[in-house]
């Protein structure tokens, strides 16, 4: 299975950046570091990712137009073929435009249990508060600072006589274990045949007068009436010795199949049987599903099969 393409965003020491890279290198582990990037050339993380023979950018952001730097670490982190962005104490805020290109692609690290204590002075603040517990959050990054869905939580006691400085260094120790762990079952949800599942279902049964009906023991998706009905896409998991979970669809001919599978293998296989009837298996569990190309792929096959009188239907609502 590929691994997910991680880059790490650092402003500072980048510890959670360390814990992150050596969690990597574990061979189970399903997500590699491809780039640590810095706004801070200085940034002491930079050098201990480059002696672990990590590429490494940095670009300092004073006298800079803040969209103008966000363009320059955007490209930086494409030119790695970046699936996911991790950032890991990126002291910089982020332009809307940034923050969209990585949407659902792009987690941070909050030190505390969000969502109390958003900003600075966590700790502190817990502290002054009175809390039973500090802790520290991995949440998806969304244009509101420190805001986004949370992924998970660790939750860390206050011990009497605690300072903001002990607090922080407990809660690093957790943060450590926290990180990696979330990372890794974020990026290999797609490897979750449940999960990829409800995604396909909710695409396939949003196209008008479609159901579900399984077929030999996999879920499928039909247009028409329930009793006559005509399968349009199944969902297969690691059918007859192959590892790909995904779905199968209508092609036009045997030789769009062939031409498919041949030019981008990592997306597409030709399955057992369905194949030799021009289906083709659009592999989901791997990083960076394109869900839009999937969408188009149930919506051709779909049309391929549904009756005029439906087909129709949908010609004319989209013409408006
Ligand atoms: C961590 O406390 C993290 O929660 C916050 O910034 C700090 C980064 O520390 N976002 P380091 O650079 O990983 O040591």
């Amino acid at each position: 299975m590929a691994k997910a393409r991680v880059a790490i965003l650092i402003s500072g020491g980048g510890t959670n950046m360390a814990a992150l890279l050596y969690a990597s290198k574990a061979d189970t582990c399903p997500y590699e570091i491809v780039l640590v990037a810095s706004n801070d050339p200085d940034a002491a993380g930079l050098k201990l990712a480059k002696a672990e023979g990590i590429a490494t950018f940095s670009k300092a952001h004073k006298g800079m137009e803040r969209a103008e730097h966000d363009m320059i670490m955007d490209m930086a982190i494409r030119t790695h073929r970046t699936d996911y962005v991790a950032l890991a104490g990126y002291m910089r805020i982020l332009t809307p435009e940034f923050v969209a290109r990585w949407e659902g692609r792009m987690l941070n690290i909050h030190p505390s249990l969000l969502p109390k204590y958003k900003g600075l002075d966590t700790h502190q603040r817990a502290l002054d508060a009175g809390d039973s517990h500090g802790g520290a959050s991995v949440h998806l990054v969304t244009a509101e600072l420190d805001d986004g869905p949370v992924l998970g939580q660790t939750a860390v006691a206050i011990i009497a006589g605690d300072i903001s400085e002990s607090l922080s260094a407990r809660v690093k120790l957790a943060e450590y274990q926290l990180y990696p762990r979330v990372l890794a079952d974020y990026v290999s949800r797609y490897n979750n045949a449940d999960w990829l599942l409800q995604k396909v279902e909710g695409l396939a049964l949003a196209l008008p007068e479609t159901h579900a009906r399984a077929s030999h023991g996999s879920a499928g998706f039909r247009v028409g009436s329930e009793k006559s009905g005509k399968f349009f896409a199944y969902f297969s998991v690691q059918h007859h010795g192959s590892d790909a979970i995904g779905v199968l669809v209508k092609t036009g001919s045997i030789d769009e199949l062939e031409t498919l599978c041949e030019q981008q293998p990592e997306i597409y296989w030709k399955p057992a049987f369905y194949g030799a009837s021009g289906w083709i298996g659009v592999r989901l569990n791997r990083p960076g599903v394109d869900w839009d190309h999937v969408h188009e792929w149930l919506e051709r096959s779909w049309r391929s099969v549904a009756p005029k009188s439906v087909t129709k239907l949908m010609d004319v609502a989209e013409e408006f």
